[in-house]
C-alpha cells in the first residue's frame, strides 16, 4: 500500500524571502507581480549570517509593511532561523517566488533553488525584474546613499527618510567612535 499524496494546500500560497535590509522598489514590484499569481505572498525576512544588518527583523518587517499596505493578500513574517524548506512547509506554501535581475543574480539564486528542490521538493518561480531597476539593489542604495547620493525612487517612498536617518544614526556613532575608540561596540 502507498502513502497518500500530501494534501493540496487549500490556499494557493507563496514565499518571497530575503534579507530587504531595506526592501527596495524592485523588491515591492516582484511582491505586487508575485500578488496577481498567488492567493497568498508570504513575505519572509530572514537573517543572512554573510550580511551585517543596518535595520533590526522587525524593523524591516515594518518597512516592508508600510510599503506593501497597497497590495492585496501579502503577509510579512520573520523567520528566526532554520532552513527556508521547512518554513515554506510548515505554512504550506508551494512555491519561492524571486525577483532576477541579471545573469550575477541568476547564478546566485540557481544553486539555492535546486538545493530546495533536492532537500523537499520545493519549486522555485524566478520573476525578471524591472529593467528600469535592474541596478537597485539595497545594499547598493545603502552605499549610494550613505555617501549622500540621491536614492528616491530606489526604495519605497516611506523608507527612504528612514534609510536617511538610521544612515546618519551610523555615521554619527562612527564618528564617536573614531573620537573614543573605548565607545565602539563588540
Ligand atoms: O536577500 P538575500 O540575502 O539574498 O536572501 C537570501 C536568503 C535569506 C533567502 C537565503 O540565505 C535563505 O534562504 N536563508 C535561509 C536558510 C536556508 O534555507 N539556507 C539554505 C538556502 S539553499
Amino acid at each position: 500500500m502507498t502513502a497518500d499524496p500530501p494534501a493540496r494546500p487549500s490556499v494557493h500560497r507563496c514565499v518571497c524571502p530575503g534579507s530587504f535590509d531595506p526592501v527596495t522598489s524592485g523588491h515591492v514590484d516582484v511582491v505586487r507581480r508575485a500578488s496577481t499569481l498567488f492567493e497568498e505572498v508570504v513575505v519572509a525576512v530572514l537573517a543572512n549570517p554573510a550580511k551585517r544588518g543596518l535595520f533590526s527583523a522587525a524593523e524591516r518587517q515594518e518597512l516592508l509593511h508600510d510599503s506593501l499596505a497597497a497590495v492585496a493578500g501579502v503577509r510579512i513574517e520573520v523567520v528566526e532561523g532554520g532552513l527556508l524548506v521547512d518554513y515554506c512547509r510548515r505554512i504550506g506554501a508551494v512555491a519561492v517566488v524571486k525577483g532576477l535581475r541579471s545573469g550575477t543574480d541568476f547564478a546566485y539564486e540557481l544553486p539555492m533553488a535546486l538545493m530546495n528542490r533536492h532537500l523537499s521538493g520545493l519549486e522555485t518561480v524566478f520573476l525578471p525584474g524591472d529593467p528600469q531597476l535592474e541596478h537597485v539593489s539595497s545594499s547598493l542604495v545603502k552605499e549610494v546613499a550613505g555617501h549622500g547620493g540621491d536614492v528616491t525612487g530606489m526604495v519605497p517612498d516611506v523608507v527612504l527618510p528612514r534609510l536617511l536617518e538610521r544612515l546618519a544614526e551610523r555615521r554619527t556613532e562612527r564618528l564617536a567612535e573614531r573620537a573614543d575608540p573605548a565607545r565602539r561596540s563588540p
